[in-house]
């Protein structure tokens, strides 16, 4: 039972490097407060995350570009209303986040 378990949490963590937890991304997301200005779908205060997504799809820098959107603020990008910094969250966490609005659907 041990080694059935350690196998599989090393399956599990291995298959999920590059993949965001999903669940725990809109955790995050709630607790920062990035939803009572950002959606998915559609444009709120802040653009949807899937037209974010569109835009940087085919940009490899594209996470760490949003990392420092979401750490720093950004302005102009989108339209006239600039995002607030967010000073206070981790790097693991803006990093977290960044990778899972990459991922976000129309
Ligand atoms: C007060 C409203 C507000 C909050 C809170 C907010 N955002 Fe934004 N966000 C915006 C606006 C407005 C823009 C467009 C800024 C621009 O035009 O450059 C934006 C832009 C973005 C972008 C695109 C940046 C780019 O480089 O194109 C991402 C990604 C993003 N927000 C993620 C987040 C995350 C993650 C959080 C929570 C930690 C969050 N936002 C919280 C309003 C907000």
């Amino acid at each position: 039972m041990r080694t059935f378990l350690l196998l599989s949490s090393l399956v599990l963590s291995t298959g999920a490097a590059h993949a965001v937890d999903e669940a725990a991304a809109i955790e995050l997301a709630k607790n920062n407060g990035c939803l009572s200005c950002h959606s998915a779908k559609e444009k709120i205060v802040g653009p949807a995350y899937s037209d974010v997504a569109d835009k940087y799809r085919n940009d490899k820098d594209a996470v760490a570009n949003l990392v420092q959107a979401i750490q720093y603020g950004s302005k102009g990008k989108w339209g006239r209303i600039p995002m607030p910094a967010h000073p206070n969250m981790s790097a693991a966490d803006i990093k977290t986040l960044a990778q899972w609005v990459m991922t976000a659907q129309h």
